[in-house]
């Protein structure tokens, strides 16, 4: 619990109650959740994901750790960041992260999947971490690439989202891979 960190840009620290306000400032749009099952949000329903988040964070056996992604330069909170414990035998997990479009391509995401991978490898002792993302999303597939996830390939009718059945795109990285980073 309480993790924080960081880097040249930005901090990640845990998600707290007063947050929902910045999260719902993105998870209102509809081009932040074009591609996901959930949103736009209303206010009950991003008040609901943070109330969530903090139940998961206070679990005995946490799987969840979902952080807010602070701008060092002025506080600003512009995103969350999240790994997921998938399968705890053979140490999997999962990350996933969104960004206020008042920030997209400044390589922010970029940052937050370098912290999220190197948190999963060293803090939660990962062997094997995963991402997927719709093949429309470029924005998302070029971060995974970006930060050196291989892609293994496509899940058909992986995710049923608002239009319909949609298809993943799976990547992941290895520990021995990352620490020769
Ligand atoms: C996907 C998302 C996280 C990308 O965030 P970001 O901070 O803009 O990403 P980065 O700035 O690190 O971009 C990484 C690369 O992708 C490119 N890129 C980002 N968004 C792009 C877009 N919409 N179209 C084309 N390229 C894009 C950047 O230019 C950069 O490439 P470059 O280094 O070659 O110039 C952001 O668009 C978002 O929050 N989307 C909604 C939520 C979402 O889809 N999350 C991912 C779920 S799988």
């Amino acid at each position: 619990m309480g993790d924080i960190f960081n880097s040249e840009r930005i901090i990640l620290r845990e998600m707290e109650r007063k947050d929902w306000k910045d999260v719902h400032q993105y998870a209102s749009q509809d081009k932040v959740c074009q591609y996901q099952p959930w949103g736009p949000n209303s206010e009950q329903e991003s008040k609901d994901f943070v109330e969530q988040v903090i139940l998961d964070a206070e679990k005995d056996h946490r799987s969840r750790f979902v952080f807010a992604i602070i701008l060092k330069e002025h506080g600003e909170m512009i995103g969350s960041g999240e790994i997921n414990l998938r399968d705890s035998t053979n140490r999997v997990g999962e990350i996933a992260y969104i960004i206020n479009p008042k920030y997209w391509k400044m390589g922010f995401a970029t940052e937050v999947a370098n912290l999220l991978i190197s948190y999963g490898f060293k803090q939660l002792k990962l062997h094997r971490i995963f991402a997927t993302c719709d093949p429309r999303n470029i924005g998302s597939l070029r971060v995974l690439e970006k930060v050196g996830m291989m892609k293994e390939g496509r899940i058909r009718e992986h995710i049923l989202i608002k239009d319909g059945w949609r298809d993943s795109l799976l990547y992941s990285v290895l520990e021995q891979e990352w620490n020769g980073n």
